[in-house]
């Protein structure tokens, strides 16, 4: 079982060009079998998730080539409208096909996602979402029928939560829907932002209004287009993190730093000096952290539940009781079971955690069990004295692109277990027989 091994008490030092989004990658590359033609996403991460959005593409019928990280996808062939159960379970957010599937063919095939580590994860959203827009949509055994009789036509959807994933799921349905939608509530993270972008690229349109809404015109068909994603705002933060934890000055390139504004505070409460320009963040660590209150995930332009496991495990190290409050999924604490057997004072009272800051982390054995919680696990690995061998790689595998490699040009001691595995057999003497 592979596994990431930390000598951790090393200052991170030096500069990081910042990975493509994850998030942004996702719902683009479902976005592509709308998108009737031949689309070039530059900036796309090498990442597990990706992997399977891949896969789904070229079962659907398209074709994709990758060189570095851009992926060219041919969705002229697409014509299965199905999405085998193993493929919808290895990643999540393959339910996001869903709304550019029955846009393009009619109808579609697929199980649900189900719950997973952080929680029931339902889709009651995306199905009335979708059903407004009248698709036809049966549940049976955990597995969905949907059809249109006729073409998707546009309508008003007023959300009860802004979900990310729905209104990503309505974008794709109304793009090419008869006449306009308007999404009511909406999420404003900037992933949103940029699948409107490469809607828009490819002949949508797609118009995000002030104060939530998003209006979209219905343009009955999509074409191919070349577009670049975002950078990958939570792998910066998880950088930002273990930064703060380590101590150290690091620079981060290629981060649209607008996305940053409310979580930068907290940073800087923490006593970290944090300096931007409109795309490069630097982040200077103070001798020792202070604790930071009062932080709650909430949705963009809040601060985001994807970095709670992370900055927790920076918390864990500052002087005085911080305060995280988790209010967007119902299971989002496993990484502190595993952060105290590192040394760390977190207490989980519901939805809250209490972090009682120590002066050291202690390296162990621990285990990710979801993405961001190994995220955490890293940063805490790297500020602990001693070795902390981190097993469950394959969740962070997910989401961060080889992150033993980017914590390396920072000066940190980090490797995977076949990395070692292959020194010590080069330095073993060669079998004569
Ligand atoms: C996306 C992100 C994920 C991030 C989350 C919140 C991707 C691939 N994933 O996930 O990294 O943590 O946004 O920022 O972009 N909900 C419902 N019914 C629904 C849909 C959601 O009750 O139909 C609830 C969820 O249970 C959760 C909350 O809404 O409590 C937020 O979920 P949502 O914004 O939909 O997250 P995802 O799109 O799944």
């Amino acid at each position: 079982m592979e596994e990431i091994i930390i000598r951790g008490g090393r200052k991170l030092d030096g500069k990081l060009p910042l990975q493509g989004s994850k998030n942004s990658s996702l719902p683009i590359l479902a976005a592509c079998v709308l998108a009737n033609g031949v689309s070039v996403l530059h900036n796309i991460p090498e990442l597990t998730d990706v992997a399977a959005a891949v896969r789904i593409l070229e079962h659907l019928g398209c074709s994709v080539k990758r060189q570095g990280h851009t992926l060219t996808v041919d969705s002229r062939g697409v014509s299965c409208y199905t999405i085998p159960e193993h493929m919808m379970h290895e990643m999540r957010s393959s339910i996001v096909f869903l709304g550019a599937m029955l846009s393009r063919l009619g109808k579609a095939e697929l199980c649900t996602p189900g719950g997973c580590e952080i929680g029931l994860r339902p889709i009651d959203l995306h199905l009335s979402s979708l059903r407004a827009l009248g698709a036809e949509i049966e549940e049976q055994n955990a597995c969905l029928h949907c059809a249109c009789k006729e073409k998707l036509r546009g309508c008003v959807i007023s959300l009860s939560f802004p979900s990310v994933g729905a209104t990503e799921n309505i974008m794709l349905a109304a793009a090419a829907a008869a006449g306009s939608t308007t999404i009511l509530n909406a999420a404003r993270e900037p992933e949103i932002d940029d699948l409107a972008a490469f809607l828009n690229a490819c002949g949508g349109k797609v118009r995000i209004c002030a104060g939530g809404a998003i209006q979209i015109e219905g343009v009955g068909r999509l074409h191919g287009a070349e577009h670049t994603v975002i950078s990958d705002r939570i792998a910066a933060l998880t950088y930002m993190a273990a930064t703060a934890a380590c101590g150290g000055d690091v620079l981060l390139q290629q981060v649209q730093t607008a996305h940053f504004l409310s979580v930068n505070r907290v940073f800087e409460q923490a006593g970290c000096q944090i300096t931007a320009t409109p795309d490069s963040l630097r982040i200077r660590a103070p001798k020792r952290l202070s604790a930071v209150r009062d932080i709650r995930t909430l949705p963009y332009p809040g601060f985001p539940t994807d970095a709670q496991a992370a900055v927790m495990a920076m918390l864990s190290k500052a002087d005085g009781t911080s305060v995280m409050v988790e209010t967007i999924f119902e299971n989002r604490f496993h990484h502190v079971h595993e952060l105290n057997r590192m040394g760390a004072r977190i207490r989980v009272e519901g939805r809250v955690a209490i972090i009682d800051g120590v002066a050291r982390l202690s390296g162990a054995p621990v285990t990710a069990v979801d993405l961001r919680a190994g995220g955490a696990l890293v940063v805490a690995g790297l500020a602990a004295a001693g070795t902390t061998q981190i097993s469950g790689v394959h969740h962070i595998d997910r989401g961060y692109e080889r992150i033993e490699a980017c914590l390396r040009t920072l000066c940190a001691d980090i490797e995977r277990s076949a990395e070692r595995a292959g020194r010590q057999q080069q330095l073993q003497p060669p079998v004569r027989k």
